[in-house]
């Protein structure tokens, strides 16, 4: 799947609906998903403290940013729709980005997480690129979260927990068939 332009324009009219419901703009309304207790999980896992200046990638209208308390929060999406109900929605500092292309400079934040994004990604290699940047602006920590190992969507790029080899893996949190990682840096 090398066409950036199906998920984009999907995500693109997702935010330009009618709903102020945040789980229903960043896509979770058909799932199992209690983003409540996954974002109470990312906070575990990451160890997010009140002081802690964190970004989300892929953060959409803040379905999980409305529950991290944290020092700083910025968020990053590719979607205009998104970013701008979030802004509305939440008030949170959020830029219009690619994951794979972050516009900060070194270890700007503690700590970075990104989830429920990566099957969006185009490829391999983007997704690569999105990792580097993860690792690049974030000073102590990285998540990754919701990856597919296989998907109902012929549309989503699927992944594989033996190349995250150096990495803490977890079982997804509301589906079987996806897992997460995280990596700390210091
Ligand atoms: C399922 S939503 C998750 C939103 C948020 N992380 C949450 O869990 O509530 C997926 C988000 O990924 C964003 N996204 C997908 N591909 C992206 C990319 N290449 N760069 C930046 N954002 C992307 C979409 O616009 C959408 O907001």
């Amino acid at each position: 799947m090398e066409d950036m332009s199906y998920w984009k324009e999907v995500w693109e009219r997702k935010g330009n609906g009618n709903t102020t419901c945040l789980e229903e703009l960043d896509g979770y309304e058909d799932t199992t998903a209690d983003v409540k207790e996954i974002a109470k999980q990312i906070v575990k896992e990451l160890d997010i403290k009140e002081t802690d200046r964190i970004l989300e990638v892929a953060c959409g209208a803040g379905g999980l940013a409305q529950y991290i308390k944290c020092g700083e929060y910025v968020g990053v999406d590719y979607s205009s729709s998104l970013v701008k109900r979030h802004i509305e929605l939440l008030n949170n500092s959020v830029l219009h980005g690619e994951a794979n292309n972050l516009i900060f400079k070194d270890k700007t934040f503690d700590k970075v997480f990104c989830f429920g994004a990566f099957h969006y990604f185009p490829n391999q290699e983007y997704a690569k690129q999105a990792i580097s940047e993860l690792k690049r602006v974030a000073k102590e920590a990285i998540f990754i979260g919701d990856l597919p190992m296989t998907s109902h969507r012929k549309e989503h790029l699927l992944y594989d927990k033996n190349d995250f080899k150096d990495w803490k893996i977890t079982d997804g949190y509301y589906n079987p068939c996806r897992f997460n990682v995280s990596l700390k840096l210091v």
